[in-house]
């Protein structure tokens, strides 16, 4: 249980891959390769793993860019969900993509995915779209439904944006 057990949150690491992807296994219907993880890793993503007790038992994948983040990949072990601990990953998440100067996070989750769809209500995601047929399933497709929230930049992400528009118009200024 999160409120006895020692949470820590890190960056995925090469090393924690196999965890990682017995995780995936037995969370998506259509895992994820390995290759997909590396490639997360070699990027520019932001890749949150939640440990408790030192083992690794979630993770959270988001793109960056720039505002706008994509929460590609959300996932914890069967054996610790419902205990509060998806919803430890999600807060860092968020607040680490905040920091970061993302202010509108997506996500598409399938349609029959029910606990998902509430983990992401409760988290004050609002479904905005469909997109038809995007899933494979057991017996062919399902839709997935999109979901966005939208987040206030924190003062210092806030400052960070405004000093990063005037360098550029600095720069360009220099270039003439
Ligand atoms: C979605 C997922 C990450 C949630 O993690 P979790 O640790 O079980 O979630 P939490 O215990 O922190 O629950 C937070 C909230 O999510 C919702 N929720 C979680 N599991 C639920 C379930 N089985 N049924 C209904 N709502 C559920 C509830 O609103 C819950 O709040 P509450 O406990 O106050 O009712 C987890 O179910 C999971 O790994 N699922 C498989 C992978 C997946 O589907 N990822 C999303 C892909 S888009």
């Amino acid at each position: 249980m999160p409120g006895k057990s020692k949470i820590r949150f890190k960056s995925l690491e090469f090393k924690d891959l196999e965890k990682v992807m017995e995780i995936e296994t037995l969370s998506n219907p259509t895992p994820w390769s390995i290759g997909s993880f590396i490639d997360c890793i070699n990027s520019s993503y932001q890749n949150i793993v939640i440990l408790s007790d030192n083992l690794l038992v979630g993770f959270c994948i988001s793109t960056v860019n720039f505002t706008e983040s994509h929460l590609l990949n959300i996932s914890i072990h069967p054996n610790y969900r419902s205990q509060g601990l998806g919803q430890l990953l999600l807060n860092e998440s968020e607040r680490e993509l905040n920091k970061k100067g993302v202010s509108d996070i997506f996500l598409e989750v399938r349609n029959s995915n029910i606990s998902a769809i509430n983990f992401y209500k409760k988290n004050n995601y609002n479904h905005v779209g469909k997109r038809k047929n995007y899933y494979r399933s057991s017996d062919g497709r399902e839709d997935g439904l999109i979901f966005t929230k939208h987040m206030h930049l924190s003062s210092f992400a806030s400052i960070s944006r405004f000093s990063i528009f005037f360098l550029r118009k600095i720069i360009s200024f220099d270039r003439g």
